[in-house]
């Protein structure tokens, strides 16, 4: 049942912690600083990766394809159902499907393509059993247990999380900050749900014309997320930038009614650029939600601010999300939405 809450969905994304929890059980070894996989015999140990999926998974497989990237492993994601006309792996290369259910047919063809093309295959899912699971050469479980809700909470937060254990596990250990973060994210999500005030943000933009999501870098995948989240259990208007385009088209479209919803996290470069982009949407009056851990000044142009605990970039992006998804269910129930079974979606997508 529902324990209490008003949907599966709000219950999913309270069940995060936990499922966090379980995805990391017994896989951290901190004191040596290495991950263990025991799906996978030894870990495959690629020249370069790509990542295939859908929708949410999509959006796990950009952040996956960062991670890879910044590990030194050339690596890209491509939606599933446009992997035919990408360019064919080369030298050892390993193509990862990122797949809760393990069941949908665009990922599956494009494993299959790949496959065919003589790539080795693994499957980042979540049910045991699953065609994915059956048809690749090696797996990995998010172990987020069952999700009830269309719309993804907690296999998204699980996949980020498996994710991150998997690239570390490819580089062969030896990143204790990145270990830390991982052991600390179910306490840092278990804190941004307790105090977030989203649903009272949430509560002030029921009228808007559209939402704007930005974001950069690791926050780039998160700003697609929460834009996808907010369309497909509220039925408005949602978009997703990184935040640099907002200036080359989609800035046109903002208004006094379009909130902003941007991510900023970190000290860096990225934080300081997405500020910038958020001073241009505020002389174009547009209300600015901020997601941020206060290490920028992004909260100086912002209505309201959404916070999450300083952490490292790779775990901020998983709080972030969170925030979002907060958001997007509020609006959402305000609303009076059928958020578990949104219209015209299925939980699996098991056609072409
Ligand atoms: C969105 C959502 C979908 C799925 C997509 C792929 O909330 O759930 O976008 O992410 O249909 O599904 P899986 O991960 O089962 O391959």
């Amino acid at each position: 049942g529902k324990s209490g809450y008003d949907h599966y969905m709000l219950k999913e994304i309270h069940e995060q912690p936990r499922a966090l929890r379980k995805c990391l059980r017994g896989r951290v070894d901190e004191l040596g600083g290495t991950v263990e996989l025991d799906e996978l015999d030894e870990p495959p140990r690629p020249t370069a990766v790509q990542f295939v999926a859908c929708g949410t998974s999509y959006h796990a497989a950009l952040y996956g394809a960062q991670l890879f990237q910044d590990a030194g492993i050339p690596a890209q994601a491509f939606l599933a159902s446009e992997y035919v006309t990408s360019p064919p792996p080369t030298g050892d290369a390993l193509v990862v499907g990122v797949t809760q259910s393990g069941e949908t047919a665009d990922t599956l063809s494009a494993l299959r393509e790949a496959k065919g093309r003589g790539a080795r295959t693994l499957a980042l899912t979540n049910v045991v059993g699953s065609t994915v699971s059956r048809e690749c050469d090696h797996v990995i479980y998010i172990r987020a247990g069952p999700e009830i809700g269309v719309a993804a909470s907690k296999t998204f937060a699980s996949q980020l999380a498996a994710l991150n254990l998997f690239a570390l596990a490819t580089a062969n250990g030896g990143d204790r900050d990145g270990l830390g973060a991982l052991r600390d994210l179910p306490s840092e999500v278990q804190a941004v749900i307790d105090d977030s005030t989203a649903a009272d943000v949430a509560a002030e933009y029921l009228d808007a014309d559209g939402y704007f999501f930005i974001g950069r870098g690791l926050n780039y995948p998160v700003a697609l997320e929460g834009a996808l989240k907010l369309k497909e259990i509220t039925y408005r208007h949602a978009e997703g930038f990184a935040a640099g385009e907002l200036k080359h088209g989609p800035l046109a479209l903002v208004t006094e009614n379009t909130p902003v919803i941007a991510i900023a996290t970190g000290d860096g470069e990225l934080a300081r650029k997405t500020v910038g982009n958020v001073k241009e949407v505020e002389a174009r009056n547009a209300p600015v939600i901020a997601v941020t851990d206060g290490q920028s000044d992004i909260e100086r142009y912002a209505d309201h601010v959404l916070p999450i605990p300083e952490t490292h970039p790779r775990t901020a992006a998983v709080l972030a999300n969170v925030q979002l998804q907060l958001f997007a269910y509020h609006t959402a129930a305000r609303l009076g939405r059928s958020i578990d079974k949104p219209r015209n979606l299925a939980k699996s997508v098991t056609v072409e």
